[in-house]
């Protein structure tokens, strides 16, 4: 049967990250980082499905996936969560033919900026994406250190942590931190977060004054965070730095921007750089020094 790209279905996404698990793995070994990605539940790819189908495509050859494609809308915000071609099939057109669909997904949509992060030594995807009209323009480092190892390091932050509730007041809140740091409200990923029993949402109080927002997984994940004013980004940092090696994860990770200070406090902390990738767009947007994505795809 010939290649056909098509509309994912919600049975099919538990397939389809099975082969971004091991399209990650061939080029993280390839580029002698190692299998950095294992195997996990689609949650989100679920989610993104239910909330907009429009952005989640597959290329399928006799009967078998071999290439794969997600993305998001957040208003004028076009985001390609992932894009994955197996192994044995790149450089034949397919990883092109699969960012087409998502693109009409842009502007089906009316979203104006486009935006990703793929790997930052991947010149292929990079490649692709140039042609798209999308440049790189942000650094992120994927920092991570085993949390014995930071427990010396962190201290009882000045900031206080209240739990954050899907309230209208508290997603007004996010709104407010979200469209001041990213220019745009995500709203219906906070709700998909507030839901997650793994995840623990905290708005970072100064003075009864809410600075910022932090989320900590049960995995010792950090991310995403966002400050309203870049000077307290440090502090924020620290505090959710606290809080993760306050659980029991073995590791505690994080993703952060070249231009962010919580990128010194982690390499002060004897994080290691685990991963260089890089944010690209059609244009400047966000405000680097005042967010943490929590992942290449959910951003
Ligand atoms: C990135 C990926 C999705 C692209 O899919 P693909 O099917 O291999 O890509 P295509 O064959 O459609 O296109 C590759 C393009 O890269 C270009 N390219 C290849 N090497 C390049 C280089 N060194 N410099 C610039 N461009 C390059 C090719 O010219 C081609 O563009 P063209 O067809 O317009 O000439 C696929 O290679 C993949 O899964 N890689 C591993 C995982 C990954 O990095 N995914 C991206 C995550 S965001």
């Amino acid at each position: 049967m010939p290649l056909v790209v098509r509309p994912a279905s919600a049975g099919e996404l538990a397939r389809a990250e099975e082969l971004v698990t091991s399209s990650i793995n061939d080029l993280t070994v390839r580029h002698g980082f190692g299998p950095i990605a294992t195997s996990r539940s689609p949650d989100f790819q679920v989610f993104c499905l239910q909330d907009d189908p429009r952005g989640v495509w597959l290329a399928e050859e006799n009967g078998e996936i071999v290439g794969f494609a997600l993305s998001w809308v957040c208003g004028r915000l076009w985001f390609l969560a992932e894009l994955f071609v197996a192994p044995g099939r790149q450089g034949q057109g397919i990883g092109n033919e699969l960012l087409d669909r998502t693109m009409q997904h842009a502007s089906e949509s009316g979203a104006t900026e486009k935006s990703l992060i793929t790997f930052a030594f991947n010149v292929v995807s990079q490649g692709l994406y140039v042609r798209h009209g999308l440049f790189p323009r942000v650094p992120i480092h994927l920092c991570s250190a085993e949390r014995e190892s930071l427990v010396p390091h962190v201290q009882d932050s000045a900031l206080r942590a209240t739990p954050i509730q899907s309230t209208a007041a508290d997603l007004e809140m996010l709104r407010q931190l979200d469209v001041a740091t990213l220019g745009v409200s995500r709203e219906k990923h906070h709700r998909y977060l507030l839901r997650d029993p793994r995840m623990k949402g905290v708005f970072l109080e100064d003075g009864g004054e809410r600075v910022g927002y932090a989320y900590i997984a049960a995995t010792g994940h950090i991310g995403p965070l966002a400050v309203m004013h870049a000077h307290a980004m440090p502090e924020a940092f620290r505090a959710a730095l606290a809080m993760a090696v306050a659980g029991n994860a073995k590791k505690i990770s994080v993703f952060v921007p070249g231009m962010s200070e919580a990128l010194a406090i982690a390499a002060s902390h004897s994080m290691r750089f685990a991963l260089p990738m890089v944010l690209m767009s059609t244009r400047d947007y966000g405000d680097w020094t005042r967010y943490l994505p929590r992942n290449p795809g959910f951003m």
